[in-house]
């Protein structure tokens, strides 16, 4: 598992961006919508969704190289780590109507999955598993050649 564990890296003014969504609510409860590219950075290419997630389970250890993301936890709570390589910043998702944006190039992992936590994702790309950096160094490495050039 490449875990990151520098912890050196703390927040001072975030990076990292929220999506606000609708939320529909009437006497007989809530709705949300999302819709491509009026609601998103990105037009939407996939969704997937994560859920019976066991306690104590981390998962991701990944950053992508074009993949864009927003992860919107409908049900429950997680917590998810970001890392742009610069900042480093732990966040709760526990609002059905707010996503939390995932650039390319930022590390991220999930962990403290609640037992009915739903994480859904909305993704601009098809699923390549050439688009992953598994390995956090060579991540830094990527970042550090992007600062060069
Ligand atoms: P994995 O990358 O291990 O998930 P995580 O980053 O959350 O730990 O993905 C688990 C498996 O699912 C792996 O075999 C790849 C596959 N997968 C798809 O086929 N399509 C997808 O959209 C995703 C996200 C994963």
């Amino acid at each position: 598992m490449n875990s990151s564990s520098d912890s050196s890296k703390q927040c001072v003014a975030s990076p990292f961006r929220w999506y606000g969504f609708n939320k529909l609510g009437d006497f007989r409860g809530a709705l949300t919508s999302i819709e491509s590219e009026i609601d998103t950075p990105f037009p939407i290419k996939r969704v997937y969704y994560l859920y019976y997630t066991l306690p104590q389970i981390r998962r991701g250890f990944h950053a992508h190289k074009t993949l864009q993301q927003i992860l919107v936890c409908i049900t429950g709570q997680c917590k998810v780590l970001l890392d742009d390589g610069n900042v480093r910043e732990d966040i709760q998702l526990s609002e059905p109507n707010l996503g939390l944006y995932v650039d390319t190039m930022v590390w991220h992992e999930m962990y403290d999955f609640s037992p009915d936590c739903v994480l859904l994702v909305l993704a601009s790309d098809h699923y390549q598993e050439s688009d992953y950096i598994r390995n956090y160094a060579d991540f830094m490495s990527a970042v550090k050649g992007m600062k060069q050039e």
